[in-house]
């Protein structure tokens, strides 16, 4: 037998085992400053493509306000307990109630955080006898959710119809012999990529299949549809969606996360979710907080127009300059290079250093081996300046990327 830590000596895991090349800089950077379009990383400014900041709310000063007189007032405790138990307040009803009305469904439940939510969701609305059918490029919190389940799932070909309705047949095959239902799970918008989710093609099927729809729509909630209500929204098929998800950490700027359906499927949730039923309540702060931010997108439209005029600037200057973006159809712009990961590694350092950009990076293995994703998320607080400053910096590191500096420069890095 062996002491337990001991693998962990040796081996410290897909990312981890880069700890030492890339810590404080490729993973765990210091973003400091206010949270904007520019930031300061490693001692320099640096326009910020990386935050989630979609409506630019994150540091808008009547959001300061209400954030700092409601911790002044509360502390950052109140309300103790789990919901269940002792922490629950007028005020998390009321935000649950303008949750519910913003996406047009009945009822919805707050959860702490969207990621342990959806966990749980997941693991309450099925038993060993339900199917699960997802889209094969979902979100971490999905495939963990997924993970929990004891009976059948199926996996189908991202954004594939063709091998989507092939699993659902599987699936309607299973659930007919164990009595069970079928869960569906996709995202609203693919945060990686950019891509919708085809939620119009999947509601459609209903005509033809028996399932129940769950949507994650982190990234659609607060950008598309009427008024930023979200993907459903945005595709007409709102009431197809039977439970829809999305969290306050990204045009929210704050924390926390909502579910969203018939009320009594709501209810449900709330009296099984185990990660919201054994754990404290949203403190007070994020309540109030998102309650303004909340009335924020529901009365300043033109948060939302701002953010799409900075994305299709963005977006259509670096077409234009003759970069792949893929297929998204969201603001997630993300650009396609070809490199390896000591190219990769190079290249972002100078654009960090030398051109004063910050955006995330994307390679393998979350990618095919080659490739090289520099993902860039606008937000309303962005500016032309800053997209032109983009551009520019783009084109003089994919000329260095094709002409083999950073390949010569990279090898150095590992
Ligand atoms: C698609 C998606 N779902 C869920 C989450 C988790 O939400 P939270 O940050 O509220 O835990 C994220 C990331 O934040 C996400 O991108």
């Amino acid at each position: 037998m062996r002491d337990l830590f001991d693998r962990i000596q040796e081996d410290k895991g897909p990312l981890g085992k880069w700890a030492k090349q890339a810590e404080g800089y490729f993973v765990f950077p210091k973003l400091e400053g206010n949270i904007s379009n520019r930031m300061i990383f490693n001692g320099k400014k640096v326009v910020t493509w990386s935050i989630n900041d979609y409506l630019g709310l994150a540091n808008h000063p009547e959001v300061l306000k209400v954030d700092g007189a409601a911790a002044s007032e509360h502390g950052m405790a109140y309300p103790m307990g789990a919901r269940m138990m002792s922490g629950h307040t007028v005020f998390h009803e009321q935000l649950e109630k303008e949750c519910a009305e913003f996406v047009d469904k009945e009822a919805a439940y707050l959860v702490n955080f969207g990621y342990q939510g959806m966990v749980s969701a997941i693991d309450a609305l099925v038993t060993k006898n339900d199917v699960i059918v997802y889209d094969m490029d979902t979100h971490a919190c999905i495939i963990d959710g997924v993970r929990l389940h004891a009976g059948k799932r199926f996996v189908y070909k991202h954004n594939d119809i063709e091998s989507f309705e092939k699993n659902l047949k599987r699936a309607t095959k299973i659930a007919e012999q164990t009595g069970g239902g079928i869960l569906v799970v996709s995202e609203g918008v693919f945060g990686m990529r950019g891509e919708q989710g085809r939620l119009k093609e999947i509601v459609e099927l209903k005509k033809k299949y028996k399932f129940r729809l769950l949507v994650d729509d982190a990234h659609g909630f607060g950008t598309l549809g009427e008024g930023g209500r979200g993907t459903g929204f945005e595709q007409g098929v709102q009431d197809g969606i039977d439970v829809y998800f999305a969290t306050f950490a990204k045009s929210m700027a704050g924390i926390g996360a909502f579910f969203a359906g018939d009320a009594d499927i709501i209810q449900y949730l709330q009296y099984n979710m185990r990660s919201q039923m054994f754990a404290k309540s949203l403190p007070m702060a994020m309540v109030k907080g998102a309650l303004k931010r909340l009335d924020m997108i529901r009365t300043m439209p033109e948060l939302k127009d701002k953010l799409w005029q900075i994305t299709n600037a963005l977006q259509s200057g670096l077409r234009n300059a003759g970069f792949d973006l893929g297929t998204t159809q969201t603001c997630i712009t993300p650009v396609f290079l070809k490199g390896d990961i000591p190219e990769a590694m190079a290249m972002v350092h100078d654009l960090r250093e030398n051109y004063g950009i910050f955006c995330s990076i994307v390679v393998y293995p979350v990618i095919p081996k080659g490739l090289i994703i520099l993902r860039l998320i606008p937000t309303a607080a962005h500016t032309q300046e800053d997209i032109d400053d983009t551009i520019a910096a783009f084109s003089g590191i994919r000329s260095k990327l094709e002409s083999g500096v950073y390949k010569r420069i990279g090898a150095t890095m590992i």
